[in-house]
């Protein structure tokens, strides 16, 4: 099993905050999609796309790095932190078109807002993703994945 997660964290670093949690106990590789554009996922079982949400997106650099580099027939996941802490999924539909894509989960949890306005009040969601939003995120992975023993002795 070889997985990888393909990421965009540009606000606060939430997002990379949870990626690098599961890549440390899982062993994932992961990729910036705002630095690399291209890379060839031919030989990976299991991709996620993580992504902090903008203006109800994953961010552009995920959508495209889909588009150009996604294989058809691949197992995906998607991982978002956002201020609503909703599904965005759908803003991935037009990247994924045509990729025949089995879509094996998705987590998403609250992550520090400061956009605009918000930044007036301090920010919502303060803190996020916190402890408790790593280990759902961990055990997420776990449930799609069959690489993370490590994480299998500490729940
Ligand atoms: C320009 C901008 C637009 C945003 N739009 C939304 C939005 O439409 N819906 C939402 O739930 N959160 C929105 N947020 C909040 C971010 O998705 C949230 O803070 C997320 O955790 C940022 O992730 P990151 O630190 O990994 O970039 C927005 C944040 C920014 C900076």
């Amino acid at each position: 099993m070889k997985p990888i997660i393909i990421y965009a964290s540009t606000h606060h670093g939430n997002t990379r905050k949870v990626v690098e949690a599961i890549a440390k106990e899982c062993g994932v590789e992961t990729v910036d999609a705002t630095v690399v554009k291209e890379k060839d996922l031919s030989s990976y079982d299991l991709i996620g796309f993580a992504s902090g949400i903008y203006a109800g997106k994953y961010h552009q650099a995920i959508r495209n790095f889909a588009r150009k580099n996604l294989p058809v027939n691949k197992k995906i996941f998607f991982l978002t932190t956002s201020a609503m802490n909703r599904d965005f999924s759908a803003s991935m539909n037009d990247s994924l078109k045509g990729k025949d894509a089995n879509i094996l989960g998705k987590y998403s949890c609250f992550g520090y807002n400061t956009f605009g306005p918000f930044k007036l009040i301090g920010g919502t969601s303060k803190g996020h993703p916190d402890e408790d939003d790593i280990k759902k995120a961990l055990a997420f992975y776990q449930g799609i994945s069959s690489t993370c023993s490590k994480f299998q002795d500490i729940i």
